[in-house]
């Protein structure tokens, strides 16, 4: 199945994160609550129904947000709607990023880029290095091999796998599970300095959870 076909299919059934997380809300707090916010350009990637899209326009930043699921972005327009917010969202594939280039102060990517292909995750690494300013920020989320699902379901390239038959990871859908020297050799490549990695490990109804925040600058 598609990238698109299987999340569309699961945002236009279920309600997906509301609220958002920890490692976000720490990134953008250490980096970009002493200044003009409004003067903040931030880039949610794959923001799905809008959970990090909401918090960022809430905070006073200049928000931007794309996924590649036409459900997803209508419900976050509604509730950013219904809340009085105001953020740029639009449907986009990763992929083939529309933005400007040197457009962003950060682009935060949390769990989207793991979803794909290794060949497509490495053009969105591409595509996000050319759209932030020098010196800005990026943040990612993606998974380890530890957590719970790797090494189920049907394999499509070396750790990437689709229909998973355990774990708490969405079982349609490409999910990609990394490597540390994997994700260094990715950003060196792409050009970012001083990548930085660390881990969160953590159980959830009794699945495993290895997650890697990973941040660069350009
Ligand atoms: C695990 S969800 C995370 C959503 C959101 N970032 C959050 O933290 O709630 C992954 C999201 O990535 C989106 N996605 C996956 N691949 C994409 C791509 N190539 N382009 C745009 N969005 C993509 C999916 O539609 C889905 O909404």
């Amino acid at each position: 199945m598609t990238t698109h076909d299987a999340w569309e299919k699961i945002h236009s059934s279920r309600d997906w994160g509301a609220y958002p997380t920890e490692y976000v809300i720490r990134f953008v707090a250490r980096n970009y609550y002493q200044t003009e916010r409004e003067k903040i350009r931030i880039l949610d990637f794959g923001c799905g129904q809008g959970a990090h899209t909401w918090y960022l326009a809430r905070e006073g930043f200049d928000t931007y947000a794309f996924d590649i699921s036409e459900s997803a972005i209508e419900k976050m327009k509604l509730r950013l709607e219904k809340e009085k917010l105001f953020a740029h969202v639009q449907v986009m594939d990763g992929v083939r990023l529309g933005y400007p280039e040197s457009f962003f102060d950060a682009v935060i990517d949390s769990a989207c880029i793991y979803a794909n292909k290794v060949e497509d995750i490495q053009k969105m690494h591409q595509n996000i290095f050319r759209v932030l300013k020098p010196g800005g920020k990026f943040l990612s989320f993606v998974f380890g091999k530890g957590t719970t699902g790797y090494g189920t379901g049907t394999l499509i390239e070396p750790d990437t796998y689709e229909y998973m038959t355990e774990g708490n990871l969405p079982r349609i859908g490409y999910a990609h599970f990394f490597e540390q020297k994997e994700i260094l050799r990715m950003y060196t490549e792409v050009g970012f300095k001083s990548p930085t990695i660390d881990l969160w490990t953590y159980t959830d109804n009794g699945n495993c959870v290895e997650g890697y925040i990973v941040s660069g600058i350009k």
